[in-house]
């Protein structure tokens, strides 16, 4: 599956990508209807409303949202305890992508409960939150009184109410929440992604944060950056949350990751597999790139790869990506849709001939594609062509923090333009050969200014500013 692999083909079609802030997609309301769900579970309604049209408990909607409600039928598998009230109502709430803040909340009871905190679920909603709520496993409508409580009666009916109810409109809400925001993302890294496993922009920045705290300072100087990520030696399964511990604490700040989510994040460092052959059809993402996995888990995959499966490499409007077979089927993709877009050509030596000087850049923290792939495409490059003549018409500078093309929006502090005609010029008209590249104007405004180094040589802190390029020196580590 190598058909993101060209550059420019990945900066020409998605510059428009980078324009706004992270984009989050949704799905369209009603059609959370059509959700499978597993026995005793149904979807009563999922409408979308307008900001003021909808009053619950009177705190109304300051923005617009998508109300879905349902019910559980449960404890009807325990003949003894059945009474035919056993339905437990949920209620959801769910900001349009633009305002959603990334979390999900669920609202408890009190007492005896049988309705829905609904004026409390509104006003997280107004702050942006997924909110959730349930009756607790009964209704007062359907026992008809507020002050007398038959359902005390019903053993399960009771444990729901103590115990389980709040667990059990969890699962349903939360998967919802996710199907609705997260439709489905690039393929690999989507399909490790979806459900459980799925990775709020939060949960991203928690594990960007964790990463560059363990590797920040191999190179010398702790600057919110890891130099090499080849060289960061870090183990995600420490951030797996401990036996009943919430991923959010009591302010919603992430402290740690479910099963599901370590999972998912393994997969996206190791890359897709050809399940068949066992060798990598795609190179993984690198430690210090996850603050941007949300285009893996979104965009790209709803845009771009679904569209050249369905178009170039089925021919099948209606193809389902589930199916995607990541053994027969890669073989498939190399046929047809990488002849088109590919551009994997690994004998450069008429273009080295004409006298050609090419430079690439490619940045650690890239959004879209895999930033380990040029370095495999110059290993490759050097296997057909040797070392030695490779370098002297090839070169390829990895930015520490950099993003697709430039700044990735999460690293502001890392300078995103690349002065690389200021070394392929003279390369190209005296043959003098680059041995460093200032990158300047970090999107925060500053005036830092970055060494960049030709790989596998990497900037190493020698003295000085910290923040000025010409403190560092290129070496390989
Ligand atoms: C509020 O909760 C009740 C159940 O207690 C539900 O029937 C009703 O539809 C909810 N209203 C809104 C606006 O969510
Ligand atoms: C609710 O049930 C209690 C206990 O049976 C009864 O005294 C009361 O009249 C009922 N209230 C209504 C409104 O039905
Ligand atoms: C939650 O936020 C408050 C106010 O900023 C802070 O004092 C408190 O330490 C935070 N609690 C946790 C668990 O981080
Ligand atoms: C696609 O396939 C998956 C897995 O087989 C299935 O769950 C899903 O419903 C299918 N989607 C459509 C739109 O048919
Ligand atoms: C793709 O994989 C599916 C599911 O395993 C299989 O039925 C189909 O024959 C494969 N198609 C090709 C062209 O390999
Ligand atoms: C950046 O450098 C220029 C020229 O030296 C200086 O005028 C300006 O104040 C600097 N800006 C910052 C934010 O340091």
């Amino acid at each position: 599956m190598s058909f993101l692999r060209s550059g420019i083909l990945v900066c020409a079609t998605l510059a428009t990508v980078h324009a706004g802030s992270v984009p989050r997609t949704s799905i369209d309301c009603s059609s959370l209807t059509g959700v499978s769900l597993s026995a005793g579970y149904s979807i009563t309604r999922a409408e979308e409303y307008a900001a003021g049209d909808v009053d619950a408990s009177d705190i109304v909607n300051e923005i617009s949202l998508c109300l879905v409600q349902g019910t559980i039928e449960y404890g009807f598998d325990d003949v003894s305890v059945k009474n035919g009230a056993n339905t437990l109502t949920w209620n959801l709430y769910l900001p349009l992508a633009s305002d959603y803040n990334g979390r999900f909340i669920v609202i408890g009871n009190g007492g005896y409960a049988g309705d829905i905190n609904n004026g409390t679920m509104m006003g997280q909603l107004n702050l942006g939150y997924a909110a959730a709520g349930c009756d607790s496993g009964h209704s007062i409508a359907a026992n008809g009184n507020t002050t007398y409580a038959p359902f005390l009666a019903n053993t399960a009916e009771v444990e729901a109410w103590i115990h389980n109810s709040i667990a059990m409109a969890t699962t349903i809400t939360r998967e919802l929440t996710t199907e609705y925001y997260a439709k489905a993302p690039f393929l690999w890294n989507g399909l490790q992604t979806p459900g459980t496993g799925y990775m709020s922009q939060d949960v991203l920045d928690f594990i960007t944060n964790s990463v560059i705290s363990a590797c920040d300072a191999i190179d010398g100087v702790v600057d919110g950056l890891i130099e090499n990520p080849l060289l960061c030696d870090y183990d995600i399964t420490q951030l797996e949350c401990t036996k009943g511990q919430s991923i959010t604490d009591t302010n919603g700040t992430v402290v740690c990751l479910t099963s599901a989510q370590i999972k998912a994040a393994e997969a996206v460092y190791t890359g897709p597999k050809n399940v068949l052959m066992g060798d990598a059809v795609y190179p993984g993402f690198s430690f210090g790139s996850e603050n941007g996995w949300i285009y893996q888990e979104t965009i790209l995959y709803e845009d771009y790869t679904t569209l050249i499966l369905e178009e170039i490499v089925f021919d099948d409007l209606a193809y389902n990506v589930s199916s995607f077979n990541w053994g027969s089927n890669v073989s498939r993709v190399d046929s047809t849709a990488s002849p088109l877009i590919d551009e994997i050509w690994t004998d450069l030596s008429s273009f080295q001939k004409r006298g050609g000087k090419m430079i690439v850049t490619q940045g650690w923290a890239d959004q879209f594609n895999a930033a380990t792939w040029p370095i495999q495409h110059l290993e490759q490059l050097q296997v057909v062509m040797s070392a030695d003549r490779v370098n002297s018409f090839f070169e390829l500078f990895m930015v520490p923090g950099g993003g697709h093309c430039g700044s990735n929006p999460e690293y502001t502090h890392v300078p995103g333009t690349y002065n690389v005609l200021d070394v392929l010029v003279p390369w190209v008209e005296q043959g003098i050969q680059p041995t460093q590249m200032e990158s300047v104007t970090p999107p925060d405004g500053t005036n830092t200014t970055r060494k960049l180094c030709p790989w596998p040589k990497t900037a190493h802190y020698v003295e000085g500013d910290v923040d000025d390029w010409t403190s560092y020196s290129c070496s390989e580590s």
